[in-house]
């Protein structure tokens, strides 16, 4: 069986990376993960037993203790706690809050890395976070990072009804020792500020299949 592709779909808060990834795997076929609802699902998860989001030790203890299994339903991969998937409950504004503190534990990165990659046994994949292109799967040639205006992002994420502080999150997440938010190397960067999600979603189908086109 040939190795899966890997998409790496990376960028800020609020940049379209949800939207675009769901379109460019459906139009591939491909199986689409989101990797911040692996680690909003650990931060609600810390929230619900009282475990410090800010103390590594605390959050550490709790990646052994909790039940985890990955399932791929529907062309989605997503991360069950006890058998059950928090779809709703990561969203909340307490999660938004709590979850680049998780996000920043070293010992979080490499437990998720290894969860990540263990998504390729679903078959070919559009993956996407923050350090898709740089960590979980560098050796992707596939690689696009998002973005758009701090205006715009914010405008979008207000259409959606959520009321967050983008800037420190981002700020947070490109801040981080471990694994921090950049631009990966050899990364196709679209600024998306006066795109539609179609035309974001078509430059990157182009692109791929320009590339997997070369490969045959
Ligand atoms: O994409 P999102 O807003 O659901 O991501 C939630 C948080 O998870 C984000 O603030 C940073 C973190 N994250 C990360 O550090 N690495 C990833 N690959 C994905 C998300």
């Amino acid at each position: 069986m040939p190795t899966p592709i890997v998409i790496a779909i990376d960028g800020t808060s609020a940049s379209g990376k949800s939207t675009n990834a769901k379109l460019v795997a459906r139009a591939l076929g491909f199986v689409h993960v989101d990797t911040g609802a692996m680690y909003r699902t650990l931060a609600w998860y810390c929230l619900k037993h009282g475990v410090d989001v800010h103390n590594p030790r605390a959050v550490t203890a709790a990646l052994r203790r909790w039940k985890t299994t990955l399932v791929c339903r529907d062309g989605h991969v997503y991360l069950l706690v006890d058998g059950y998937n928090p779809a709703r409950e990561i969203r909340s504004a307490e999660v938004s809050a709590a979850v680049s503190h998780v996000a920043a534990i070293p010992a979080v990165r490499r437990w998720m890395k290894k969860k990540q990659r263990e998504c390729i046994q679903f078959g070919n994949l559009v993956m996407e976070g923050r350090d898709i292109g740089t960590n979980v799967f560098p050796e992707t040639e596939f690689k696009y990072y998002l973005d758009a205006s701090p205006e715009e992002r914010a405008k979008r994420r207000a259409a959606e009804g959520i009321q967050e502080n983008l800037a420190d999150r981002d700020r947070r997440d490109s801040q981080r020792a471990v694994a921090p938010l950049m631009v990966p190397l050899g990364a196709r960067v679209i600024n998306n500020s006066n795109l539609t999600p179609e035309q974001t979603s078509s430059l990157i189908l182009e692109d791929i299949r320009r590339r997997l086109a070369r490969k045959e």
